[in-house]
């Protein structure tokens, strides 16, 4: 495998993606940059004399912290459910993929600008007719006929679960929660101090372990949202797989309640937008999982809410799981 990095010049760039066949004819690139703040991938802005593109290549490890390993092949996941988006006639909120390489573990995707949603944890400010829209990309993801053997993207998942179900629930992760916020560590400490919660988490875990029938984007949250052209776009889909619905919804509303630390939100989302054949005790304890785990684990959100108001969430978030 060809691996790049950052300091990559424009002339190695040019020389890797040639056999690619990426760049057209008098196509030259004039500049790299980094592409937004990730923290699992390599993902380069490619400026050329022409338009500009995105670079994304997975490594077998995060690429902010070499010592967290990850599937490689993550990035077929990211390739796969694009395709099933575009099989399923749902290419306008997604990137337009302009190459894959799955031996170089790359993808090269349409720049969809710079504006992403993640200043809204500090805006404190979603209006509703981009909650409508974002329901709806979400309810055509669902919708998507999947016709190939779709990756399982156990290990990925598996990472995941160790940072959503266990070590948020466990006193000794390590994570220096003070110096995000000083009294968080003792707010935490304080709560996960029962067993009951801890076993529950397990067992919701366990349930998003499981393969089911329905595609999920898998990380549904304003990190992996883009406006662009007017559009919302959905990127990084490279936590997909076949579950449960309820988990991708869980997780939207999860962040909807953490942008204003309002718990009234959900009344609001469940009344207009989840619908009755969904299971709704699933649905609340993957939004308190999701809740807990972003404010005691280690995927910290740009949020800036006191220490009373965290307990406060933490205390709705166990209500929703016991
Ligand atoms: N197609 C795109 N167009 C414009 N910007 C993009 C595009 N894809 C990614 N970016 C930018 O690069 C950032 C990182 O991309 P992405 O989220 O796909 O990477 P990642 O390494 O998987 O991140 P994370 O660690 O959050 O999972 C995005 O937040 C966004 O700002
Ligand atoms: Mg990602």
């Amino acid at each position: 495998m060809n691996k790049l990095n950052s300091n990559i010049s424009n002339e190695v760039l040019e020389d890797f993606l040639d056999p690619h066949k990426v760049l057209h004819k008098g196509e030259k690139i004039v500049e790299i940059t980094k592409a937004g703040e990730g923290n699992m991938n390599l993902v380069l802005r490619i400026k050329t004399n022409r338009r500009s593109f995105i670079l994304k290549q997975s490594r077998s490890y995060a690429e902010k912290f070499p010592s967290i390993k990850a599937p490689i092949e993550r990035i077929n996941t990211e390739y796969l459910f694009y395709k099933t988006m575009i099989n399923n006639g749902f290419k306008n909120n997604i990137p337009n993929i302009i190459s894959y390489q799955k031996n170089d573990f790359f993808m090269i995707l349409e720049d969809v600008g710079k504006s992403d949603f993640l200043n809204i944890y500090t805006s404190k400010n979603i209006d509703i007719k981009t909650i409508e829209i974002l329901f709806e990309i979400l309810n055509n993801i669902h919708s998507c006929k999947v016709v190939f053997d779709y990756p399982s993207n156990h290990k990925l998942k598996e990472l995941n679960h160790q940072h959503m179900f266990v070590l948020p629930f466990n006193r000794d992760n390590g994570f220096d929660l003070n110096s995000i916020q000083y009294g968080l560590k003792e707010l935490a400490d304080d709560f996960i101090d029962d067993e009951r919660l801890k076993i529950k988490a397990l067992s919701i875990g366990d349930r998003y372990l499981r393969t089911g029938k329905t595609l999920l984007h898998g990380d549904f949250y304003p990190g992996s949202w883009m406006k662009y052209k007017n559009q919302i776009y959905v990127i990084d889909p490279e936590f997909s797989f076949l579950g449960d619905s309820e988990f991708d919804f869980a997780i939207f509303t999860a962040h909807l309640i953490l942008i204003n630390s309002d718990t009234s939100v959900l009344d609001h989302i469940e009344n207009n937008f989840i619908n009755k054949e969904h299971n709704k005790a699933l649905y609340y304890k993957y939004i308190g999982i999701e809740i807990i785990r972003r404010l005691i684990g280690i995927a910290q959100l740009p949020i800036n809410h006191t220490i009373e108001q965290k307990k406060k969430l933490l205390n709705f978030s166990k209500s929703l799981i016991i």
